[in-house]
């Protein structure tokens, strides 16, 4: 499968996101699946696949934290778009295990506590979402960090075993608001009230105009942890 990452990422360069998106889901069709965080990209790709293909499949990992206005974001895509993004929750007996445990915000005290809660809310739910799908559609875009700078349009994950495909990857935030703007796509409305990046309640906040978009991600850790694991760049 490793090849096969490598050979499409060869086929695919140079090709717009619609192209990709389309692309990937004709040749993998009931084998493609696309997670969302309903983020600004998300909700791009998203759009596209709306405008390209029928019978997608799109889930989101709901962590029990995120925000009110994530939750209205979702409920609007779906009767927008008429469909029902698959949500995927973390397993309660092992959440009230670690809160019960280390207190319920027990990220603010610890990188190991913040990650062990990353871990059950987000990689344990996804490890449910991506089995018996071949592709896994994400929204990364590489000036995001400098972690995400080095990933490619397609490549293989060998944290979940699956080929990733990144049709944004080289999107700048203002090539995804001028799209959002121009095809009126739904957005969440924190993006107004300075959040850039959204995750979940506790660990997201506002960022200053000319900040680094992921800043207000797990701000009061330094930047290097800016990664809840998703995202590992482990080959
Ligand atoms: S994170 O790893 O720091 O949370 P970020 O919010 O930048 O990631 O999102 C990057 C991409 O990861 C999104 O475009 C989406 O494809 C995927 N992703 C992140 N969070 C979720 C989620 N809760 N559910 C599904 N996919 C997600
Ligand atoms: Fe837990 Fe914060 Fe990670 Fe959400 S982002 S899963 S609340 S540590």
């Amino acid at each position: 499968m490793k090849n096969i990452a490598e050979e499409l990422n060869a086929k695919l360069q140079g090709k717009s996101a619609g192209e990709i998106l389309q692309y990937v889901l004709k040749e993998y069709a009931g084998k493609v699946t696309f997670g969302s965080s309903l983020g600004a990209e998300d909700q791009v790709i998203l759009d596209m696949m709306s405008k390209c293909c029928d019978n997608f499949s799109v889930f989101t990992l709901d962590t029990g934290r995120l925000f009110p206005e994530t939750y209205d974001l979702m409920d609007r895509t779906n009767k927008k778009y008429g469909l029902t993004i698959r949500v995927h929750f973390p397993d309660s007996e092992q959440v009230e295990k670690m809160v019960n445990t280390k207190g319920i915000n027990l990220f603010y005290d610890s990188i190991e506590n913040r990650k062990q809660c990353c871990y059950l809310r987000k990689i344990e739910p996804l490890k449910k979402a991506l089995p018996g799908n071949e592709i896994w559609i994400t929204g990364l875009r590489k000036d995001q960090s400098l972690n995400r700078f080095f990933t490619k349009l397609v490549e293989w994950d060998e944290q979940f075993k699956i080929i990733k495909v990144n049709p944004l990857l080289t999107w700048t935030e203002k090539d995804v608001w001028a799209y959002i703007r121009e095809n009126d796509v739904p957005y969440n409305e924190l993006h107004d009230k300075g959040f850039l990046s959204i995750g979940c309640q506790p660990c997201t906040r506002a960022v200053k105009e000319g900040e680094d978009s992921r800043s207000g991600r797990w701000w009061w850790e330094a930047p290097e942890h800016n990664e809840c694991g998703l995202h590992s760049r482990k080959k």
